[in-house]
């Protein structure tokens, strides 16, 4: 039976730092407030474009596996916060790393976009369909920021990380997972006033609004992610026991510490960075597993549990078996362009903007 290996990771995490404090001076907040609520203490700002930090992940993903961009034959890039409507990103990132016989697309399902993806190209692979995949998941989530909610602007960040699948014999790679959708509560998270659906002759198109029921969310992602994890622990007839690391989607620690008491599992054994990025969305899950990788917290044959929710409201869980190779075999030279602003400098026309939008509303 074919498997999908996991052979290349690689993370872009831009340079520009947005802290807590940095937040205080244009918004009625707390580092307090935002520790307590989500433990975030900082988040990336993007100063280039999506497509940038999604390229730089798939290069150095590439070069961890040793693998030329020609032998791809496809791509599938999770997130909601593409260059364009047109045309999709996958395509500009086939063209700039030399992935001339890759199919592209993109996959828009939120926080979980990595996590389907990574789902969507391990069954094409073990379909016999594909047999050399990447795998994108980021977001550029602070360009469709309103920067006048701080309720939502707090939370997110911006990043992005690929990983590349390879057709094995080898029982290894996803060995299990599970996706779905409470749709029923779609507009639980809600971009609004971009899109089709919004008249362009109103004076709002264009001034992105978030609806956005954090405790709503909160609820339902605990209680999903748990069961999607049961159902991959139940089709592979492991336990918790064997789980060596658990990389979830990293959204909020109190989300996470509820996750791991509702798994039975030992909080030292989840990975958290979201107090260094925040939530970057479908960025999320890869670069935790590059950072896990990076730190020595995986070991060949482990079992990683990941699992992931977002807008939708899309949710999953998968389990990974890995391969013999935690190291990179190359590294790659990519970089983003450089960023010569601090992050509140390269926000600063943005959140004048909201800030104006807001006064005129009130
Ligand atoms: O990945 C998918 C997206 N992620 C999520 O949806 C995350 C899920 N939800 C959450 O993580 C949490 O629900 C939040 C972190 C979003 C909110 O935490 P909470 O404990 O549910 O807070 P809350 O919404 O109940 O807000 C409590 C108070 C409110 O004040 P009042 O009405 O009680 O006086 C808010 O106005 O906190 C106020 N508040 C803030 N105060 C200071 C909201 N945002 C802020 C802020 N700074 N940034």
């Amino acid at each position: 039976m074919q498997h999908a290996k996991i052979t290349g990771w690689g993370k872009c995490v831009p340079p520009a730092v947005l802290t807590n404090a940095d937040l205080m001076t244009f918004m009625d907040t707390t580092d307090e407030w935002i520790t307590s609520r989500t433990g975030i203490k900082e988040r990336r700002i993007c100063h280039c474009n999506f497509s940038d930090m999604a390229i730089v992940s798939a290069q150095r993903a590439l070069a961890a596996a040793d693998l030329d961009p020609k032998d791809l034959d496809l791509i599938l890039l999770g997130s909601l916060t593409n260059d364009s409507l047109c045309p999709n990103t996958a395509s500009i990132v086939a063209d700039a790393i030399g992935a001339t016989n890759a199919a592209a697309i993109d996959i828009n399902t939120a926080c979980t976009g990595f996590l389907y993806g990574l789902h969507i190209g391990t069954n094409l692979i073990k379909a016999g369909a594909h047999r050399k995949v990447l795998v994108i998941g980021g977001e550029f989530i602070s360009h469709y920021m309103n920067w006048s909610r701080r309720d939502v602007a707090v939370l997110f960040g911006d990043a992005c990380g690929a990983v590349t699948i390879e057709a094995t014999e080898d029982e290894v790679g996803l060995l299990a997972s599970r996706i779905g959708c409470e749709a029923d509560a779609k507009y639980a998270i809600q971009i609004t006033n971009l899109g089709s659906a919004y008249s362009r002759l109103s004076d709002e198109f264009l001034y992105v609004g978030w609806n956005f029921q954090g405790q709503e969310v909160f609820k339902r992602a605990v209680k999903a992610m748990a069961y999607a994890c049961e159902e991959v622990l139940k089709q592979t007839g492991l336990t918790v026991d064997d789980i060596k690391l658990v990389v979830p989607h990293q959204a909020n620690q109190r989300i996470l510490d509820a996750l791991a008491k509702r798994l039975g599992i030992d909080a030292d054994k989840v990975f958290v960075n979201v107090d260094k990025y925040g939530n970057t969305s479908a960025g999320t899950i890869p670069v935790a597993l590059a950072e896990s990788l990076e730190a020595g917290l995986i070991a060949p044959g482990d079992y990683v549990l990941t699992a992931s929710f977002g807008a939708g409201l899309t949710w999953g869980a998968g389990l990974i078996r890995w391969g013999d190779r935690v190291t990179p075999l190359r590294e790659s030279t990519a970089e983003l362009p450089h960023c010569n602003q601090t992050a509140l400098e390269v926000l600063a026309p943005h959140i004048a903007r909201y800030n104006e939008h807001a006064k005129r509303n009130s």
